[in-house]
């Protein structure tokens, strides 16, 4: 008995990260075959044969292929991780761009960037989750492919019966900022925490005393003795990007000092200072496509040429980690706790039963059980109520090809000002789009 992984969208840069946590924990997972899957056959070759040779250098007694073929990844699947970014970063710099040109934020995930990438991945997602209804249908779908706030929300709704689990690693990578802080092991910390995916706030830290530790930061961030949390991403390196979007956590405590914003809060507290912060020219894509799209796929080729990956640089983080300790909690019943966007039906208790939600969860054998996070205070409520709202337009936009609802969505994100920018934005989304987009926006 052993268990066959699947990586959907392999040609993702994150997808070495991921390797290196699947071969450090491949007895604690029992993984007996890995294979990667993407639509785009270069990325693929490129990510599963560097793969074979860093898998079969480590573990050799474990099956490593890959493909283009769907159905075949899929073929006695166990574990499904799905990582698609249907239009790549390019797509991504374009929605970027275009928001910047209208004076908007435009964010992979957040304001009206997300929206355009929420409407490319949702058809491409359902697609996949269907597939693997009809070919592994016992098989566990982890998903990390954003935006997925509206993902998890269209999956949810349309394949109830699907075993998917939809996560982020912001959560966990903000929790060990402040472990670090502290000095203590992020494992032996509590987080409270509730909200909507890139869009939360955590409550409490307790330590195993039973102390929080949420009051003390509050104190030292409003005294102004803490000024940032460490900024170590992408490949171990100082970045620009998180440097300050950490420091804009920071900013937010201060501003709302109830509670520990996720980074992503920083779009809606601060969206004009957030203008004036970044690059227009050089936006986060275009960096992303500078940087870690060339050294990444540099170093797969290299190691290709050499034939051996012995000396490579790539190894496990926090993001191939988390979605490996995840599986692990299942397979080996473990019962940890897990941030995972699930159908509310209470958790948060006065809040929209019928929407997910990102919450705790204990994760085992019998799947996950959320943690009641109990009711929540009119200000987190609100925000959190006109975003749902913006959410679940989109979606159904996206599933019905309906400007009218893309119309409405658009307006109740807090990012955009007034029904003109949003039309603007929109007919030109639309024009940019025609390949990704539900066909039924173009039927006239
Ligand atoms: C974090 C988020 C992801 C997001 C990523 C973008 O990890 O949790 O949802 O995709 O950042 O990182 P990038 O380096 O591509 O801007
Ligand atoms: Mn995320």
């Amino acid at each position: 008995m052993g268990n066959k992984f699947v990586i959907i969208g392999a040609g993702s840069t994150h997808t070495p990260g991921i390797i290196g946590s699947l071969v450090e924990k491949a007895d604690e997972i029992q993984l007996t075959e890995l294979c990667l899957h993407d639509i785009d056959y270069e990325r693929v070759y490129h990510m599963g044969e560097f793969s074979k040779i860093y898998m079969s250098e480590r573990r050799n007694d474990i099956k490593t292929s890959w493909t283009t073929d769907l159905k075949e990844a899929l073929s006695e699947a166990d574990y499904v991780f799905i990582q698609i970014r249907p239009g790549r970063n390019e797509q991504r710099a374009i929605d970027e761009h275009t928001c910047y040109k209208h004076g908007l934020i435009g964010q992979e995930t957040c304001g009206l960037g997300g929206f355009a990438f929420a409407l490319r991945t949702i058809p491409a997602i359902l697609e996949i989750v269907k597939t693997a209804l009809e070919v592994c249908p016992q098989a566990w779908l982890l998903n990390y492919s954003n935006p997925e706030a509206m993902v998890s929300e269209a999956v949810y709704r349309t394949y109830p019966q699907a075993k998917m689990l939809c996560i982020c690693d912001m959560p966990i990578s903000q929790q060990e900022q402040v472990a670090e802080y502290f000095g203590y092991d992020e494992k032996d910390l509590t987080f409270k925490y509730f909200g909507l995916n890139h869009f939360g706030w955590f409550t409490n830290v307790y330590n195993k005393e039973g102390k929080d530790l949420l009051p003390q930061l509050r104190e030292d961030v409003v005294s102004g003795k803490m000024t940032g949390f460490n900024a170590v991403q992408d490949e171990g390196k100082l970045d620009d990007y998180w440097f300050k979007t950490f420091n804009n956590v920071i900013k937010g405590f201060k501003a709302y000092p109830d509670f520990l914003p996720l980074c992503y809060l920083q779009y809606y507290y601060f969206h004009d200072e957030m203008l004036e912060q970044f690059d227009h020219e050089f936006t986060r894509a275009d960096s992303v496509l500078a940087g870690r799209e060339i050294t990444v796929y540099q170093e797969c080729r290299r190691v290709i040429e050499n034939k051996s990956a012995k000396d490579s640089y790539l190894v496990a983080g926090v993001h191939g980690n988390y979605i490996v300790n995840l599986a692990s909690s299942i397979i080996n019943d473990k019962k940890e706790r897990f941030i995972v966007n699930v159908m509310n039906n209470g958790a948060i208790g006065n809040f929209n039963h019928d929407a997910v939600v990102e919450v705790p969860c204990y994760v085992g054998a019998a799947g996950i059980e959320p943690v009641a996070v109990g009711y929540i205070p009119q200000f987190h409520k609100s925000l959190m109520e006109a975003q749902k709202g913006y959410e679940k337009l989109a979606v159904e936009a996206c599933l019905e090809g309906s400007q009218e609802k893309a119309l409405q969505a658009i307006l109740l994100n807090k990012t955009v000002p007034s029904y003109r920018k949003g039309k603007e934005i929109l007919d030109e989304f639309l024009e940019l789009n025609k390949d990704y987009w539900n066909p039924k926006f173009y039927n006239k």
